[in-house]
């Protein structure tokens, strides 16, 4: 395999030209950017004639149609306003109909009660699709200026297995950084990873009394966890070990020279087998604050919340409790039902021992993002089980000045065995990444073998880690993040499915095309026209990329972008079947071509924003 030259975006906001060959350049002028999606345009039209009719501005929103016969895009908006204003919403809609200036776009009609549908001419698709292969941006729009956004996302527990969780969240939390960045977000990426905790304790334990050390040399995170299982299970079944580790921890929390000399080797070591995963896995943080970096702030956080009467003390822990502000108990997240009551379900902020926890640390984080990063907006992506811990965060945010804050729990389900529970290794313990990741990879070199067109043992290789792990990827990314989906490699590495080889199979199978063109085609020159329906549906679905993209940030779901590529792919196989291109006479060659074209950079662009790569052969 060549090494892959598409640049993935999120990084930057350019994709480096994939490498055409001589047959096609590829004019990229900055300064032709396409101004406004199809949507926003036909909104702010259509706004004007609703203004024009009812003598007052009106937002007027226009969805993609669900139904393609009755026309490429659609509005409710006179039946919402005519409900409001009481009259007849076909009598509104033909009055604003009669007014509207669709300045070329297409035409629309009225449909029922009062929908107004629009249909776009194919020669709008045609300049859309010209103006969207001149913009680098690929008609992207930005919607994130100015706005400061921290990604939490990843953040494994150092020398504790890392569980399944932490493989959604690493996926999801890397695609929704890259997509904010290139929606022009300030993005910050922070990996705050558990490095402190009780599980130091055994862990130190364990070093001091059954350290293999050529082993934590080989494989420094397997010979962590297999000391924190010994630990852990020696102190199950042995009171006195489960004495010695606590006694372990309470010394490296006194700041024990052997203890924190330790703690200190555990996790540069755990640094360095998380880096190789993040490397295979092609994600990157901008910072590593674990919960560690924190503790220095966290004595003067709780007794600043103390004497701000925010938090106060309870059988000698320090707790939060609820400020009764919320009218229905049921949304106080410092209230649990318990017996048909509602009690005190606080957040404890520093436990009766004076030992502060992850809450203490969470709150001390947040802070300090605000402080020192100037952060807008704070995305925590983690296992759904943790909801109850952020909403109570988020209270307490409002409770101590950080209320203007957007704060989201991006929130995931579980992956699960093809038995259909929760996935676990043969030996019944939690799957690792690195594990999974090699799985993968196992299966893809299978199907690398049997299939491939690529020469060397050296370029399958590459071939099947790269499959391999896109695979896994996509599959992570193409569902719904709060469903529980199966971890299936045989369909996640089908060409023919809803799978990553299945695009990147599309993308090389498109670009093929330009290698077998005989003579060189400039397709900044080309003015196209669309007369065929695959032609007019595949522009059409091209048109679309910039209003899906910021479409996965409303709700943080970047399956609606795995999605739209699928559907985007599949349009293009629809259109290759119908539409010869090499063998078409020039004008309508070079109107394909330049799909083809177009097609194969959205699809690149789209995968990269999954923080997926394409090979150039397959
Ligand atoms: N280390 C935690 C865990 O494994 C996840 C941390 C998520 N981030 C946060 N700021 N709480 O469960």
């Amino acid at each position: 395999m060549n090494p892959p030259t598409a640049r993935i975006p999120g990084r930057c906001h350019r994709i480096r030209p994939f490498a055409l060959g001589a047959a096609a350049r590829l004019a990229v002028n900055p300064f032709v950017l396409i101004p406004m999606t199809l949507i926003q345009e036909l909104e702010s039209r259509l706004a004007a004639a609703f203004q024009s009719v009812l003598g007052e501005s009106v937002a007027a929103p226009v969805v993609a149609a669900a139904d393609l016969r009755f026309g490429d895009y659609q509005s409710n908006a006179a039946m919402a306003l005519a409900k409001q204003r009481k009259t007849n919403p076909r009598g509104l809609a033909e009055q604003v109909i009669a007014a509207l200036d669709l300045g070329g776009l297409g035409t629309a009609d009225i449909a029922g009660p009062g929908f107004i549908n629009f249909k776009i001419s194919p020669a709008t698709y045609a300049a859309r699709a010209k103006a969207q292969l001149a913009d680098p941006r690929l008609g992207l729009p930005l919607t994130g200026s100015g706005s400061t956004v921290v990604v939490d996302f990843s953040a494994p527990n150092v020398a504790k297995p890392m569980h399944i969780g932490h493989i959604r969240s690493t996926i999801l939390g890397d695609s929704l950084a890259r997509i904010a960045r290139c929606l022009g977000f300030t993005v910050i990426t922070d990996n705050h990873i558990g490095d402190w905790g009780t599980q130091f304790g055994m862990i130190t334990w364990a070093w001091k009394t059954a350290l293999d050390e050529p082993a934590l040399l080989a494989n420094p995170l397997q010979e962590l966890l297999r000391l924190y299982r010994h630990a852990s299970d020696s102190a199950k079944a042995d009171e006195s070990v489960r004495e010695a580790c606590r006694m372990e921890l309470v010394k490296l929390q006194r700041g024990d020279a052997e203890n924190f000399e330790i703690w200190q080797r555990c996790i540069e070591l755990s640094r360095g087998g998380l880096d190789k995963i993040y490397d295979r896995l092609d994600v990157s943080f901008d910072h590593w604050l674990g919960e560690s970096a924190y503790n220095d702030l966290l004595a003067p956080l709780v007794d600043r919340l103390v004497a701000d009467g925010i938090a106060r003390e309870s059988e000698g822990a320090i707790c939060i409790f609820s400020a009764g502000a919320a009218e229905d108990p049921a949304k106080d997240p410092f209230l649990i039902r318990k017996d048909g009551e509602w009690t005190d379900f606080p957040m404890m902020i520093r436990k009766s021992d004076g030992a502060f926890n992850y809450a203490t640390t969470d709150v001390a984080t947040l802070e300090f993002r605000r402080r020192e990063w100037h952060a807008d907006a704070a995305w925590y992506v983690v296992d759904h089980r943790q909801s109850l811990h952020f909403q109570q965060l988020f209270a307490v945010a409002d409770r101590i000045g950080l209320g203007e804050m957007d704060l989201r729990h991006i929130a995931f389900g579980t992956i699960l065995g093809t038995d259909g529970k929760p996935l676990k290794t043969r030996s019944g313990d939690l799957p690792q990444l690195a594990d999974v990741l090699d799985e993968a990879v196992a299966a893809a070199t299978t199907a690398v073998a049997e299939r491939s067109r690529v020469d060397t043992d050296e370029e399958r290789a590459a071939l099947a880690e790269l499959i391999g792990i896109s695979a896994v990827k996509f599959t992570e990314l193409a569902h719904h993040r709060l469903s529980d989906y199966v971890f299936d490699l045989d369909k996640m590495l089908a060409l023919q499915g809803d799978t990553a080889p299945y695009l990147q199979n599309s993308v090389v199978r498109c670009r093929s095309i330009f290698r077998k063109l005989e003579e060189e085609v400039d397709l900044a020159a080309v003015m196209p026209v669309f007369s065929e329906d695959a032609e007019i549906h595949l522009a059409r679905q091209l048109a679309r990329y910039g209003e899906i993209v910021p479409l996965v940030l409303e709700d943080h779901r970047p399956n609606l972008l795995a999605n739209y590529l699928l559907e985007l792919a599949r349009g293009y196989h629809s259109f290759y079947e119908a539409c010869p291109v090499l063998k078409a006479e020039t004008g309508a060659r070079d109107s394909r071509l330049l799909l083809c074209d177009l097609t194969s950079r959205v699809l690149i662009h789209g995968l990269g924003l999954l923080g997926i790569r394409c090979p150039d052969k397959m």
